[in-house]
């Protein structure tokens, strides 16, 4: 409450209570994130579109402002993407290819990979050209692995100042690293921070303990979550939150890496707080936690 003004005409808002109402908070302020993945089911499509609605619906609950969901296209002759969410009316749907020619794609963080099939590939060297901000998982990390031109696209990406977190679990490391996943778990602290190195990225190595590495840096260990976490769908909501802290985070390699690490640490969190006498907790019940 502020003082009262000399003609009675009510109290004066304090300087403090001005600051807080010019610097009051609308959804651009909390960023946009776009979520890129979910092949449609077809002929050559796995059908995991699922995968791409709870990273988008995880990056809503995690806290950005706005969310654009960019489906895969179905392939010819299969079933339209659907248009919009309907437990999630929030999540703004567009074909993938019309979000990354828009304008909004320079400014959100962009999360591509989840479930994205075999379609991801072919996308994924305008992503890494066009998207500033950038979590790369699943899908997105296998296509990665399989093609030496994308890699170099994406080391030199940092020289733009431009910052990606790789989001793999054992296997999709291994696959980037070129050796098995055996090798990646005997030295979990090891992989994750050469991977880190050598794709110049911030690295979040899953599983248990998931390590987060970042070129020049000490890894750490995660030590927040459980095997309840051991279920389908539990690491793209972890690609979705990553995307929702980094749209709110400073520019940089460090704010970059302390963004992951803090969704990867919250992530983990909503496992362990989740009631003991639940035996099983489901992706999308995950979401609520957040
Ligand atoms: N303790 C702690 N955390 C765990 C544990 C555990 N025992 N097991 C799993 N987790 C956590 C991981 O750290 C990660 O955050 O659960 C999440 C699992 O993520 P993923 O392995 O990526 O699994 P998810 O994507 O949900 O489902 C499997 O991944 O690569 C794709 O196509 C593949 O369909 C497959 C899908
Ligand atoms: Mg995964």
């Amino acid at each position: 409450h502020g003082p009262e003004t000399p003609h009675g005409m009510g109290p004066v808002p304090s300087p403090s209570l001005l600051r807080q109402r010019q610097h009051s908070p609308h959804k651009g302020t909390h960023g946009s994130v776009i979520v890129i993945g979910g092949q449609q089911p077809g002929p050559q499509g796995t059908g995991m579109t699922g995968a791409a609605v709870l990273a988008a619906r995880a990056a809503l609950r995690g806290g950005a402002g706005r969310v654009y969901l960019g489906l895969l296209e179905p392939a010819a002759g299969t079933a339209a993407a659907p248009v919009f969410d309907p437990l999630q009316p929030e999540l703004m749907l567009r074909p993938a290819a019309a979000l990354l020619h828009d304008p909004i794609a320079a400014q959100s963080v962009t999360v591509c990979g989840c479930g994205g099939g075999t379609a991801v590939a072919a996308l994924l060297a305008d992503v890494l050209a066009t998207c500033p901000r950038l979590v790369l998982d699943a899908d997105a990390l296998n296509a990665l692995a399989a093609d030496a031109a994308l890699q170099a696209q994406l080391m030199a990406r940092l020289d733009r100042g431009w910052q990606t977190v790789l989001t793999p679990h054992p296997l999709e490391a291994a696959r980037l690293l070129g050796c098995s996943v055996a090798q990646v778990q005997a030295d979990r602290l090891g992989a994750a921070q050469q991977l880190a190195e050598r794709s110049r990225c911030v690295v979040a190595l899953k599983g248990s303990g998931t390590v987060v590495a970042a070129p020049g840096w000490v890894p750490s260990i995660n030590p927040s979550g459980n095997a309840l976490l051991a279920s389908a769908g539990t690491g793209d909501v972890l690609a979705g939150l990553i995307g929702a802290l980094l749209a709110t985070a400073e520019a940089g390699l460090e704010a970059t890496a302390q963004a992951a690490a803090a969704a990867v640490h919250r992530h983990g969190r909503c496992a362990d707080r989740w009631p003991s006498e639940q035996p099983l907790l489901c992706a999308s019940e995950l979401l609520n936690c957040l």
